[in-house]
């Protein structure tokens, strides 16, 4: 071993300083990767609401389709949140004295709209569109993760502008046909190659234009 320390340093300083050196170094190595690890972007981290609406019991068990609760995903920019009133239409007679579902109740009586808490967000200074999205056949489920299988929703990607210009670079390996764009778990038919080829210019999407910046910094 280099002869680091003086020889003086007995055997528990040695290795208290051999410690601090490299708690040193893993704080180092901290403070670099975190900023964009999975825990700072928040993947995979369920985030508690004021109602622990389950997309797991609603959408996967039930069979709810996303638009009926999320019914601007294919014609504006934004996928919008149900209003307390699409609850209240199975939960004015179900679950009707639940106190889980006290929160919907209270809302409904109030007209305070319930204040979910984000989980996927863009800084104010990038726009995205859902409709664009939706309309050339990229499905929820490659930006958002398998919804129905989340008793409590928690983000999927880091939705860093690395993350979305791995897609704009190069979108036709996550093109599906825009019927499918709804299912969760898709399973792609064996051509879909071809069927991806072709999505190109049926839905005439240009690649050569998707990463200049002024398509998300407008
Ligand atoms: C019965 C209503 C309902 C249905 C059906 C539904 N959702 Fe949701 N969804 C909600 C509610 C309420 C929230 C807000 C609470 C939360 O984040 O879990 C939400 C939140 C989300 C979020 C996170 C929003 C954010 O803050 O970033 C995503 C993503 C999402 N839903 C996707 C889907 C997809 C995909 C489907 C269809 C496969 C779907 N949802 C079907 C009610 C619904
Ligand atoms: C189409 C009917 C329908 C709609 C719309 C609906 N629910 Fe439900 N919900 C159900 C049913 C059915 C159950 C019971 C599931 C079970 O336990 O078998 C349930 C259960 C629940 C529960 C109990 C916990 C659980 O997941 O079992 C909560 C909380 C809940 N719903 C919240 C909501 C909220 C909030 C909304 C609006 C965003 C909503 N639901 C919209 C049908 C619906
Ligand atoms: C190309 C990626 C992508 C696709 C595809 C996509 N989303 Fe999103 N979604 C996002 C991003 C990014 C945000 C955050 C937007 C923001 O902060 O303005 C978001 C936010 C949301 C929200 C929160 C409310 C809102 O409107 O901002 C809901 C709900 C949602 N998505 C549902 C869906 C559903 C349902 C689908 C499929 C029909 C879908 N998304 C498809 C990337 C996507
Ligand atoms: C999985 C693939 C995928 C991801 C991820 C993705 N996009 Fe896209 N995006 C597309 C496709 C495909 C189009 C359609 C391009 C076309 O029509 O030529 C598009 C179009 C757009 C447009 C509209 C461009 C126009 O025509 O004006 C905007 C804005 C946009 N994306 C922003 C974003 C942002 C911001 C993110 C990240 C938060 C993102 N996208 C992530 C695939 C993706
Ligand atoms: C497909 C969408 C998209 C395109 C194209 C795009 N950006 Fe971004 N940009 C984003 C998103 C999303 C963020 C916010 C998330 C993040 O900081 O990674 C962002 C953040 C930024 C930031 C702030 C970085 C920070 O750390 O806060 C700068 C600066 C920036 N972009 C410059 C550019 C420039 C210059 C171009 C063209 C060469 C460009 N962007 C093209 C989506 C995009």
């Amino acid at each position: 071993m280099p002869q680091v320390f003086p020889r003086s340093a007995n055997g528990v300083s040695r290795f208290v300083l051999w410690a601090a050196g490299l708690l040193l170094l893993a704080g180092v190595v901290v403070a670099v990767a975190v900023p964009r690890s999975a825990f700072d972007n928040g993947i995979g981290q369920p985030i508690a609401q004021p109602v622990p609406f389950s997309h797991k019991h609603h959408v996967g068990q039930l069979g709810i389709d996303c638009r009926y609760c999320h019914n601007g995903v294919e014609t504006s920019s934004s996928a919008g949140l149900p209003a307390t009133e699409v609850c209240m239409t199975c939960h004015s007679q179900l679950f009707t004295n639940a106190a889980m579902l006290a929160p919907v109740r209270d809302s409904l009586a109030s007209g305070e709209p319930l204040h979910w808490k984000r989980v996927n967000s863009v800084p104010d200074f990038v726009y995205f569109n859902h409709a664009i999205h939706v309309n050339k056949g990229i499905g929820c489920e490659t930006c958002h993760g398998d919804v129905d299988d989340m008793p409590l929703t928690e983000r999927a990607h880091s939705l860093t502008m690395g993350w979305c210009l791995n897609c704009h670079r190069d979108p036709e390996p996550n093109l599906r046909p825009p019927g499918d764009v709804f299912k969760m778990h898709w399973k792609s038919p064996k051509d879909i190659e071809q069927i991806r080829r072709s999505l190109i210019s049926i839905l005439d999407i240009h690649p050569e234009n998707m990463t200049d910046c002024y398509v998300c910094h407008r």
